[in-house]
């Protein structure tokens, strides 16, 4: 047996138990109750997915949880606005940085110049984002992003979830000022309505998926953009590229660095739960665990990732 062989009957022999121990780690955390819907959300479950180039996969715990895909689908209107306006065109309107501050965070667009958001991975970057979607209208954006999301997934099926839509748009006040600060800095430009960025964005964080969607995703992402399945180039490879790099340096939000040290992949969290993170090449990678941490990612994912990595050496470094 060679050695990646070897390491994946041993993943598929020891990830049940690997979950279990993880599991008690959400007894450390709370799932998101900022966005009411969310509250709900069973706070001890814990599973994940693992796929691998010739679409086998291994899968633990509570893998068959639906669970909306939030900030990770960041990473996804991200290459579609790189696809859509090239590299120029996005950083015209948000950074390459990370903040060092809360996801939805108002601080640096007005203190530090041109007031632009830090990165595409924050809210105010990933709402400047939706308003680079190409569409006549709202749906028609939207409808483009999930076209995208069902052909990454591997589903055709990919829908949002209404009650999560509607509950985040009712409360979404943090978010709002968010638009408006950005309408007033001219990031969202003359034609860009801010109801209408705001609907986009809501509208795609409320995606729904497994860790299986999402570790299918990430498998498309750690082949450099090609389809597992039929080896079309889904995605260019530099855009994948620089999804990947603000993926390390900001996808865990300000718990980045912490991340990087501890796991050392490129990942990025969603406040339902959900974690997607791969190791290049080789694995595409979909954690859900709806109890989050202090910083906002799952209190179990984070640990049930930072066992694999040391178990197998995935650090990048
Ligand atoms: O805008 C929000 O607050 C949510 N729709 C997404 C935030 C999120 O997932 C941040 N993640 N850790």
């Amino acid at each position: 047996m060679d050695r990646s062989e070897e390491e994946w009957s041993r993943l598929g022999a020891q990830l049940p138990a690997w979950v279990e121990i993880s599991r008690e780690m959400t007894a450390f955390g709370r799932p998101a109750s900022y966005i009411p819907e969310l509250a709900g959300a069973p706070a001890h479950a814990l599973g994940i997915a693992v796929m691998e180039p010739s679409g086998r996969i291994v899968a633990a715990g509570d893998c068959g949880l639906r669970f909306t895909m939030q900030s990770i689908s960041k990473v996804f209107t991200l290459l579609l606005a790189l696809m859509d306006n090239g590299e120029e065109g996005v950083f015209r309107k948000v950074g390459m940085e990370p903040t060092g501050d809360d996801f939805n965070s108002m601080l640096k667009l007005e203190l530090v110049e041109p007031g632009i958001p830090f990165n595409p991975l924050i809210n105010a970057g990933a709402i400047a984002i939706s308003s680079l979607i190409a569409g006549a209208t709202p749906a028609e954006k939207t409808q483009r992003i999930f076209a995208f999301l069902r052909r990454l997934a591997g589903d055709d099926t990919i829908v949002g979830d209404e009650a999560v839509y509607a509950s985040e748009s009712a409360t979404a006040f943090r978010n709002r000022s968010l638009a408006y600060f950005l309408k007033d800095n001219r990031v969202l430009e003359d034609k860009d309505d801010v109801e209408e960025v705001l609907d986009v964005y809501f509208r795609h964080c409320s995606a729904l998926a497994t860790c299986r969607h999402i570790a299918r995703m990430g498998l498309v992402l750690a082949l450099g953009g090609v389809d597992p399945a039929t080896g079309e180039q889904l995605v260019p490879r530099r855009f994948v590229q620089i999804a990947k790099t603000f993926m390390f340096s900001c996808g865990m939000y300000n718990a980045s660095g912490e991340f990087a040290i501890r796991v050392g992949l490129p990942a990025k969290s969603g406040v339902a739960g959900g974690i997607m993170t791969l190791v290049p090449g080789r694995y595409g990678i979909g954690v859900v665990g709806p109890a989050l941490n202090g910083k906002g990612n799952s209190t179990a994912g984070v640990h049930l990732l930072e066992k694999l990595s040391r178990e197998f050496d995935w650090s990048l470094f």
